[in-house]
């Protein structure tokens, strides 16, 4: 049996902050408490002055793998992605081929179950090809996953959207929605969901309208759930090449007054890398997913949002949503856990991703906090 203890560390997760020892055995959280007793099988991790925190789960990154492998390959995305302190992410269907079949999903997932890091979850695009003119076989395709997505691109006919809305209802699972134009379109989705029913996900939400009309949907009742970027906190009025767009200073104060009044559910990050060579003809995105706990750190810290928040939208709403039995330091659960230190004083260097996308607009900008450790079921991946 493998037992090690985080000692001396602080940990936090969406319920509580404390000083406390983690006893991880055989890949699961056993014991949280002080000064745990330190027998001559343990092994030990000093981790004073450090912050244990559940892992983070990322709902929306674009691996590249097929199709796009100078951007990104299934194995430097997940790569990136444990650098990043996630062990859990949900890849996105604009691969070429697209992810509109059995073959081009369970392909992907067979590769990232042998590459054995993260927990990869393939989604399915909504039409296929995401050409808006059909829609995919929604049943058999719900055996492989439980996302569907044209991100990347809106979903033009209210047919297609009504009808994959009251399949997901049918089949449980969940519609992730590219909205663009953003507002425009957010509206229209919110509509259709009252019509048809169905679990609808409202992916990169940027401005202060969208955001205001899946509140009302939210006060009225209406059960959808919508996401932010670390970009989208971070950056405004800045044209750097990204759908949507950086907003305003006045859309992202909006977007963290939603946050402070419960209003968001998740941070994901839409990685989205890049070449050079794509950036400069006008392709759009951010490589993010390395850099996305010290950009939340330092939003929710200046904006007085506490770690438990940030362990709310980063770890246990996007693991209750992928349906993993973690996302909280509790006892019984899969030590998924990531240690950093969140005073350290970082600056963004994108040579140094692990990424192959460098495409971001934050080289240079300095950050506080830093991921030292990636630990998935008790082992350390980074
Ligand atoms: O900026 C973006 N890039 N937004 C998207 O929705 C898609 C993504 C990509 O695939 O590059
Ligand atoms: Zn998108």
């Amino acid at each position: 049996m493998s037992k090690t203890i985080l000692k001396g560390g602080k940990v936090v997760d969406a319920n509580a902050s404390r000083e406390a020892d983690v006893l991880i055995m055989d890949g699961i959280i056993s014991e949280v408490d002080n000064n745990l007793y330190v027998g001559d099988d343990v092994e030990v991790v000093n981790v004073a002055g450090l912050t244990v925190m559940p892992s983070f789960a990322d709902l929306h990154v674009h691996l590249r793998d097929p199709g796009f492998l100078h951007k990104e390959t299934l194995e430097t995305g997940i790569r990136a992605a444990v650098n990043g302190g996630y062990t859990h992410i949900v890849a996105m269907a604009n691969t070429k081929p697209i992810a509109d079949n059995t073959e081009v999903i369970a392909d992907v997932l067979a590769r990232a179950q042998r590459l054995s890091l993260a927990e990869v979850y393939q989604a399915a695009a909504v039409s296929i090809g995401e050409k808006g003119e059909k829609a995919v076989d929604f049943r058999t395709l719900r055996s492989l996953t439980k996302f569907f997505s044209d991100d990347g691109k809106n979903v033009d006919s209210e047919e297609i959207f009504a009808e994959a809305l009251r399949a997901s209802k049918e089949l449980d699972f969940l519609i992730m929605d590219h909205s663009e134009p953003e507002t425009e379109m957010v509206l229209r989705n919110i509509e259709l969901l009252e019509k048809n029913g169905g679990n609808l996900h409202f992916c990169h939400i940027s401005k202060a309208d969208s955001m205001m009309a899946i509140m009302n949907a939210k006060d009225k009742g209406l059960r959808v759930t919508v996401e932010v970027t670390p970009h989208h906190l971070l950056g405004y009025d800045n044209d750097y090449r990204v759908n949507p767009p950086l907003a305003t200073k006045a859309d992202v104060d909006f977007l963290i007054r939603a946050i402070k009044d419960g209003y968001v559910d998740c941070i994901s990050t839409d990685h989205a890398p890049h070449t050079a060579e794509d950036k400069a003809a006008g392709a759009p995105g951010i490589s993010g997913i390395e850099v996305a706990f010290p950009i939340i750190n330092t939003v929710f810290s200046e904006n007085g949002i506490k770690p438990e928040g940030l362990s709310r939208l980063m770890s246990k709403n996007p693991m209750i949503m992928m349906g993993v039995n973690s996302g909280l330091l509790q006892v019984g659960y899969e030590a998924n856990l990531v240690i950093v230190d969140e005073n350290a004083d970082v600056v963004v260097d994108a040579s140094k991703f692990v990424s192959m996308g460098k495409n971001t607009p934050f080289n240079g900008t300095k950050l506080k906090g830093k991921v030292i450790h990636t630990i998935k079921k008790g082992e350390f991946l980074k």
